[in-house]
């Protein structure tokens, strides 16, 4: 599988399963906009069979190249991003839970999880697309997700893409990030607005807003429940003193646009 078939299934089972994609696309090409891909993010756990080295192995056998490193203390959290030579595929960027911070019981509940991975799962290169290879009820759910938001959607949702983001650069009828999410509000969506609507500022080289994750039903061994999905996210970056556009990520934005998974 190429890096883009990867993509493109990636991109077809997110639109299917969170409707609040296709109708933000439908609005914008509406507008004439043809969107463009800024990144992909995905979420796994830190366990050696799907960690971040893990699921960046299709990528890197598709042509991309590792990059930025961050730390995310306080969730737990650290994360790679991965660039493509074709600057026309969109970056990705790879979190994981560190499961040596987590609680004994949160480890253990994992541990439990991870027993239904199918065997070499970390050879596939439909890895990163797998889906939810383990069954889950819902009070396990629930108290993962007490612990950590993180935890709780990748325990539910497994290994998808968490979100892709639009490149605001490349619309024609937004002249900022605030026009885009005035407009986004204005269609009924509802933004994340932690750390403020917009994260970082044109002289940190890149603004990024997010929708909130709308409510997907999941299905659990106990029942149907529905519960927050993925979001859309959009990123505006600037060039630096050089005249390159800034390429990388900021840890204080991603730390805030994590949250828009967040059970409300
Ligand atoms: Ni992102």
């Amino acid at each position: 599988m190429t890096a883009q078939a990867l993509l493109k299934r990636l991109w077809g089972d997110y639109e299917a399963q969170n409707p609040q994609v296709s109708r933000i696309h439908a609005l914008l090409e509406a507008r004439g906009e043809r969107i463009v891909n800024d990144h992909i993010a995905l979420r796994t756990f830190d366990d050696p069979r799907v960690d971040l080295e893990v699921l960046a192995r299709p990528f890197l056998r598709g042509g991309y190249v590792a990059k930025g490193e961050y730390e995310f203390r306080e969730k737990k959290l650290s994360a790679k991003h991965f660039e493509h030579p074709d600057e026309s595929l969109p970056k990705v960027f790879i979190s994981e839970l560190e499961l040596h911070a987590v609680s004994e019981d949160a480890r253990a509940t994992i541990a439990t999880l991870l027993e239904a991975l199918p065997a070499n799962v970390g050879e596939r290169d439909d890895l990163p697309a797998l889906g939810r290879p383990w069954r889950l009820d819902i009070a396990t759910y629930e108290r993962l997700s007490a612990e950590s938001e993180y935890a709780g959607w990748l325990a539910a949702f497994g290994f998808c893409a968490n979100h892709f983001t639009v490149l605001v650069n490349a619309l024609t009828s937004f002249p900022s990030l605030e026009a885009l999410n005035t407009f986004l509000i204005g269609e009924g969506f509802e933004l994340n607005s932690a750390g403020g609507l917009v994260k970082g500022t044109p002289s940190d080289l890149l603004e990024q807003s997010s929708t909130l994750a709308s409510r997907v039903a999941v299905e659990f061994n106990d029942g149907t429940r529905e519960i927050p999905g993925c979001y859309y996210e959009f990123a505006r970056r600037y060039a630096d003193a050089s005249g390159r556009l800034f390429s990388a990520f900021l840890a204080p934005n991603a730390d805030k646009i994590f949250e828009s998974t967040d059970r409300r």
